[in-house]
């Protein structure tokens, strides 16, 4: 019977990588393990929120039962999943890491080894989930988006705050150790859109979700 701020909100989630598929046996993706956004989950449902979390490919699972999660593949599969329940979420966080690019052309049989030393392949650009949805919130609705860097990291992140139009970005930067991909702790700093910037030192990621809930709680308050 733990205190619940956040009982009656719904909440949408984004975590893991995405696979963009080049022919039935190989893809591209990236090193996300789900982690960091499944920690999310957990503690917006531990805090009461009812949450929906859209998880691309990981063998891991949320923990917390009141997590209803929807498993996509691609880019384009986690856009419309997200799409599904953005406008009826008071909550959004976005975690995942999503393939910017997907091969442009996805074969039906394995692509055979050529006679020639290289083989070019033509990418298109994947719809930007957080940004297109972004343009469309809801009133009221507390978006919150992440950052992943490996050079001008606070630029970045602040661009993404105002242009993908969040209330908080979570930036994590892969010079730091212990933080990013696939760790069982990070190191992020929270910026949100009233210029204040909150350096949170390394901890777990279990850790670092409370910190996130716990400011998107205040945020809720506010609205
Ligand atoms: O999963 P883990 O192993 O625990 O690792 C955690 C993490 C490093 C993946 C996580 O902490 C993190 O930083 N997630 C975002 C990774 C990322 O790709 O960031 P970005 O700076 O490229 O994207 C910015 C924001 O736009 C993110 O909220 C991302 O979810 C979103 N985005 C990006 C591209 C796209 N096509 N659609 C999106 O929604």
């Amino acid at each position: 019977t733990s205190h619940q701020p956040l009982k009656g909100k719904k909440a949408l989630v984004t975590a893991g990588p995405t696979q963009e598929p080049l022919d039935p046996v190989r893809y591209i993706s990236n090193h996300s393990s789900g982690k960091m956004g499944i920690a999310i989950a957990d503690a917006l449902a531990t805090a009461g929120a009812d949450v929906t979390l859209v998880l691309g490919p990981t063998h891991l699972s949320a923990t917390h039962p009141g997590v209803h999660t929807l498993r996509v593949v691609t880019a384009a599969d986690m856009y419309n999943r997200s799409a599904d329940h953005f406008a009826g979420s008071n909550i959004v966080v976005m975690a995942a890491a999503v393939a910017d690019y997907r091969p442009k052309q996805v074969a039906d049989i394995k692509i055979k080894k050529g006679a020639g030393d290289e083989l070019t392949l033509e990418l298109e650009k994947n719809t930007d989930i957080l940004r297109t949805l972004g343009a469309q919130r809801p009133a009221g609705q507390v978006l919150v988006g992440f950052s992943l860097e490996t050079n001008n990291e606070k630029e970045y992140a602040l661009k993404k705050l105002h242009e993908k139009n969040l209330d908080l970005v979570v930036m994590n930067s892969l010079n730091d150790a212990g933080a990013g991909f696939n760790h069982d702790t990070n190191k992020v700093t929270l910026f949100d859109r009233q210029g204040n910037a909150r350096e949170l030192p390394l901890k777990s990621k279990k850790e670092v979700a409370e910190d996130i809930v716990k400011a998107i709680t205040a945020m809720t308050g506010q609205q």
